[in-house]
């Protein structure tokens, strides 16, 4: 499942976040990647451990975690601090897949990566390319959303970002570990609680059928979770 979550910042979170980020020195985007991905990666980022990453990291970390529609979708048990990347002068970063296992560099804890997130800190209208092309089961989709905004996508799709052609791409790009390791599973629990959510605003949370439903889902979640 592919989701948007807008506004995750807003445009004065994103205007503060990006003079932290502007004034940062930035380094070669191959140090962080894998064998297979450090081929075809073209562009900058910050050092995960920088005080600006960890700074602008833990404000977006806060942001989306509020958030009520990412917490019901992606489920997160552990998230990783997000880092920052920038690409300009037709850097790009060809198709790859994420590696599946990451080590966080700030407590060395191991975690899977179930799901990845872009949180885009550039207008649209202030660069050209830089689309982030998914590939899933329907075929492959362009993402590029306002500032502030986050796409939210399985880890197990092969992706890239095609080269940015004029002005500047830059964005938080990180991983998390799920409760729920199948992407099935955490879709039809999504699904499920959007249901429940629109039952109750219009029935009321004491209905009946309400509160059955709200039993069937957390069982599923008892049945579905490691945590
Ligand atoms: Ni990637």
């Amino acid at each position: 499942m592919l989701l948007t979550i807008p506004q995750v910042l807003t445009k004065g979170e994103v205007a503060q976040i990006r003079a932290l980020l502007d004034a940062a020195d930035w380094e070669d985007g191959g140090k962080t990647a894998g064998a297979q991905s450090g081929a075809v990666k073209h562009n900058r980022q910050l050092p995960p451990t920088s005080e600006a990453a960890q700074t602008a990291g833990q404000f977006i970390v806060q942001a989306l975690t509020k958030q009520p529609r990412f917490m019901s979708a992606a489920l997160p048990a552990r998230i990783l601090p997000p880092m920052f990347n920038k690409y300009e002068q037709a850097e790009n970063f060809g198709k790859h897949v994420d590696n599946a296992i990451r080590v966080n560099p700030l407590t060395q804890e191991r975690l899977r990566t179930d799901l990845s997130m872009t949180l885009f800190l550039s207008e649209p209208d202030s660069y050209d390319g830089g689309e982030l092309m998914v590939e899933d089961y329907y075929g492959q989709k362009a993402v590029k959303l306002a500032a502030g905004d986050l796409v939210l996508y399985p880890a197990t799709s092969i992706h890239q970002v095609t080269p940015v052609t004029s002005g500047s791409r830059v964005s938080a790009f990180f991983w998390l570990q799920s409760m729920v390791r199948s992407d099935i599973q955490r879709r039809t629990l999504f699904d499920l609680d959007t249901t429940i959510q629109a039952l109750t605003a219009r029935l009321g949370i004491t209905d009946p059928q309400v509160v059955d439903l709200t039993g069937i889902y957390h069982n599923l979640i008892r049945q579905w979770t490691d945590v």
